[in-house]
């Protein structure tokens, strides 16, 4: 079972500076929200509650002041600067503590999922109690991504991160959940060719062990990875066009809260307050009028 989970929404967000240089990139919109709604909106339909965030140097007071300690989102949040981005796992080393003896889940900061049944399938899949677990999708530029190759029967043959040769066009997306062992793996690992601990690696460790399952997101899911402005856009339009056919937001993590009895009206109406006079407290008012 999982029950905490870890946000990396570190790095320097280069390929968008110059939008970056004075905000972190999660902290950017996608559409109507900041782009750290959308991973931690997961975790949430998880249902996990316990909830660390890491973010840059000198960027915590920018978190705080939107999402304080999570007590309004009914969940419990905690943050930790890191100095410098030394990869993904350095996450499980900077967490440990925070971890402690239980499994944990990964999600990177600007990973983007959305399609139907997720829920349902996070939730069944934070069941297990040994090894690693992946989600992959099918994508049609593998090379940008870490990618696992599978056999008919969704075993993970082999795992590369971003070929320069065509390997298998299943991306590792940035969701990943882990045993107590994590911390000990990540520990052991070395830096590659550029200089950071690759969460590949660490997959690699448990799948020589035999110990790493995967879920497919069909072609029913959408998961996108929104490293660039481009991504940022494409996502963005993705997310309007959504919204508004049907009248639902993704990733208004008060309406995930209330679904999961997390939080009730009062909480409601403190973050209609929180919020200001705009279409998202339009929307909060929606949810407790109804
Ligand atoms: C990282 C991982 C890669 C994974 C991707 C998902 O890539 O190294 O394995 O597929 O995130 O977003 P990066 O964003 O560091 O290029």
């Amino acid at each position: 079972m999982i029950k905490k989970g870890i946000i990396l929404a570190g790095g320097h967000g280069t390929r968008m500076s110059p939008l970056t240089k004075a905000v972190n990139k999660q902290l950017l919109p996608i559409y109507d929200k900041p782009l750290i709604f959308y991973p931690l909106s997961i975790l949430m339909l998880s249902k996990i509650k316990d909830i660390l965030i890491i973010v840059n140097k000198g960027q915590l007071h920018q978190y705080k002041k939107l999402l304080a300690d999570g007590k309004n989102l009914g969940i419990k949040l905690k943050f930790i600067e890191q100095n410098y981005p030394k990869g993904l796992p350095d996450a499980f080393i900077l967490g440990e503590k925070f971890i402690g003896k239980e499994n944990v889940a990964l999600i990177l900061g600007d990973n983007f999922f959305y399609g139907q049944n997720l829920s349902e399938k996070l939730q069944k899949s934070k069941k297990f109690k040994k090894g690693a677990k992946i989600f992959l999708h099918k994508v049609s530029k593998p090379e940008l991504y870490g990618v696992a190759k599978i056999n008919n029967k969704n075993k993970i043959i082999g795992i590369k991160e971003k070929p320069k040769k065509f390997y298998s066009d299943y991306a590792i997306t940035g969701l990943y959940y882990f045993d107590n062992k994590v911390t000990k793996y990540a520990k052991s690992l070395k830096p590659s060719s550029r200089n950071e601990l690759e969460i590949t690696d660490l997959l690699k460790k448990y799948l020589s062990n035999k110990n790493l399952s995967t879920e497919v997101i069909g072609r029913g899911g959408a998961w996108l990875d929104t490293g660039s402005l481009e991504d940022f856009y494409k996502t963005s339009a993705f997310v309007s066009s959504v919204e508004n056919q049907q009248g639902f937001k993704i990733a208004c993590l008060e309406e995930i809260s209330l679904n999961n009895n997390w939080i009730g009206k009062k909480e409601i109406l403190s973050a209609m307050k929180f919020y200001g006079n705009c279409n998202y407290s339009k929307y909060l008012k929606n949810l407790i009028s109804r």
